[in-house]
Formats: C-alpha cells, sequence, structure tokens
C-alpha cells in the first residue's frame, strides 16, 4: 500500500449511532467533501481525503486535520479556506489564520 503524501480528515460529526448532528455537520463541513475532493484531483496531490466522528474540538468547527503533517485547521467553512490550506500544503506552507493551536 502507497501511504499518501497529504491524508485530510473533515470532521463529519458522526456519532455512535451513525447520525452526524455535530457542529461541523451544522456549518457545512459535510458539503465541503466533493470539493476538497475534486481539489485533490485537479491539482494532481497526492492526497487522501476520510470524513471523521467528532474530533472533539467542536468550538474550531469545521475542523480539518492533515497527517502525517499533523496539522489541524478550524473554521474550515468555504471553499476560500480549503483553496488557502491546498495552496500551503503544496507550497509546504501552513495557514496560520486558521490553525489550530
Ligand atoms: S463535531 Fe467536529 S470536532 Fe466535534
Amino acid at each position: 500500500m502507497n501511504k499518501p503524501a497529504f491524508h485530510i480528515f473533515v470532521c463529519a460529526s458522526f456519532r455512535a449511532g451513525g447520525e452526524s448532528k455535530g457542529v461541523c455537520h451544522k456549518k457545512g463541513s459535510v458539503a465541503l467533501l466533493p470539493y476538497i475532493e475534486s481539489e485533490i484531483l485537479d491539482r494532481g496531490m497526492d492526497a487522501q481525503i476520510t470524513s471523521t466522528g467528532c474530533m472533539k474540538a467542536c468550538d474550531h468547527g469545521p475542523v480539518m486535520v492533515v497527517q502525517p503533517q499533523g496539522l489541524w485547521y478550524g473554521r474550515v467553512d468555504n471553499e476560500d479556506v480549503v483553496d488557502a490550506i491546498m495552496d500551503a500544503l503544496e507550497a509546504g506552507e501552513i495557514v496560520q489564520d486558521y490553525l489550530i493551536e
């Protein structure tokens, strides 16, 4: 198995019952998944995207985590923020404005 250079986890607020009810979902994280996927393909990035359960950082939601870089981003609620993060990943940079520290 080839591990991707970037594994992007997007909180979809899944709960034990399978429902998706948390903050990130309510603020549109799931709606951004197709856009993120299309950006990965358009940019030809070696990246994989996975939607997750609550990452216990709800106050910062919607939350996106990039591994293995260990970057936790918050307030990822629109395509402009996604673009900024993807641009930074390609450049080996960090978007400080959205970083959860
Ligand atoms: S619902 Fe996304 S971090 Fe809790």
